[in-house]
């Protein structure tokens, strides 16, 4: 089976990918600096998943890294595609400092296709965003939607999309899975691995988790006066599990198609902030305290994907409800109340 290699891996979204390839009889190598992660994720993946994971210490934009990431992947007789998900990822965090997510996010990438190119592998999966579609002109979204950036973070989305299909149209050996992930949420079953935000987190579901736990008092909804049916905001949450499994279809696209591939990973099905909130209450059996608060600068009303295409192009669809996304989250939660280092 191939040997896939991971960038950010001991990040959320990748130490579960690692888990849906292994699971898929993938060989996989890992390359992290830990700037936004845990080296516990490795004893946890080593725990959940029985193999002894292989791994590299180090930042994407460091080109000896990579090469030992490489040399490591010989033993499986080399590296056959790389998921790059290593990047820096908090919208109001971009905005104070644009010149960072210009370096880590665009300059990471390139270091990784340079890579790439030095030991001739060309497939790679390339995780995007929602954030590339900006203000959705209309419900639900599909992949031909204009594209637009907002802030610095998705101005970085939006230009790693434009810097790798610029790379496919001078050089046909490239191919490229560009996988526009909505919200993704929830934990592994085993409750091992999951989420684990530093300071206070800027996304819903881990912070209504935070408050489930008790380390925080009550949400605060930003804003209940949105064109949505009770005037929170509508987004598509997807269980990162899911989530995972779409890169496991993404790479076997890739193989077997021998082409590009622009995809949504969404479910297709919009829930508001107190949908939310009260699915988190009745999985963690107590209800979460809600104040409403003004509106987010940036936020949109409603969010959700078309995720048709996902389905036709790579047979993949999410199967888990939110009822799922909240009770998975919930056992991470409760069982690791301060994250990994807790
Ligand atoms: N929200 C609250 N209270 C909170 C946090 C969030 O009410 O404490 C609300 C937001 O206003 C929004 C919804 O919950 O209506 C979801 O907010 P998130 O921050 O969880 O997610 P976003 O949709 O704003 O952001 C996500 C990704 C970004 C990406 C963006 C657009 O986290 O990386 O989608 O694709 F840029």
């Amino acid at each position: 089976m191939a040997c896939i290699l991971l960038t950010g891996a001991t990040g959320y979204i990748a130490s579960h990918t690692w888990l849906a390839l292994k699971d898929a009889g993938y060989d996989v190598i890992g390359v992290d600096s830990y700037v936004n992660s845990s080296p516990i994720v490795l004893n946890r993946l080593r725990e959940i998943g029985g193999f002894e994971p292989q791994f590299v210490q180090g930042d994407v934009r460091d080109a000896s890294a990579l090469d030992r990431c490489f040399e490591l992947g010989k033993q499986f007789g080399g590296v056959r595609a790389v998921i790059h998900f290593a990047a820096l990822k908090a919208v109001g965090e971009s905005v104070e400092r644009p010149l960072d997510y210009f370096e880590n996010n665009i300059g990471g990438l390139l270091s990784v296709c340079q890579a790439m190119k030095r030991h001739g592998v060309y497939d790679v999966v390339f995780s995007s965003s929602a954030t590339v579609y900006g203000k959705p002109e209309s419900l639900p979204i599909t992949e031909n939607a204009p594209l637009r950036a907002t802030n610095p973070y998705g101005q970085t989305k939006l230009m790693g999309e434009e810097m790798l299909r610029e790379l496919e149209r001078c050089d046909a050996r490239w191919h490229v899975a560009y996988l526009r992930y909505f919200n993704p949420v929830g934990a592994h079953a085993s409750g091992r691995i999951g989420e684990d935000p530093r300071g206070v987190p800027n996304n819903l579901m881990p912070y209504v988790a935070q408050v489930a736990v008790g380390k925080r008092e009550h949400l605060n909804v930003f804003g209940n006066d949105y064109d949505t049916p009770d005037g929170t905001g509508v987004r598509d949450y997807i269980h990162v599990c899911d989530l995972a499994e779409g890169h496991v279809a993404a790479l076997r696209y890739l193989a077997d198609k021998g082409q590009s591939l622009t995809v949504n990973l969404g479910t297709g099905q919009g829930y508001s902030v107190l949908d939310l909130a009260r699915a988190y209450g009745q999985a963690c059996g107590r209800e979460i305290p809600v104040v409403f608060a003004p509106r987010r600068p940036g936020d949109v009303d409603a969010c959700y994907a078309d995720p048709t295409h996902a389905f036709n192009a790579m047979g993949w669809k999410a199967r888990r409800g939110l009822n799922d996304m909240c009770v998975d989250s919930w056992r991470w939660q409760s069982t690791n109340p301060n994250g990994f280092e807790g």
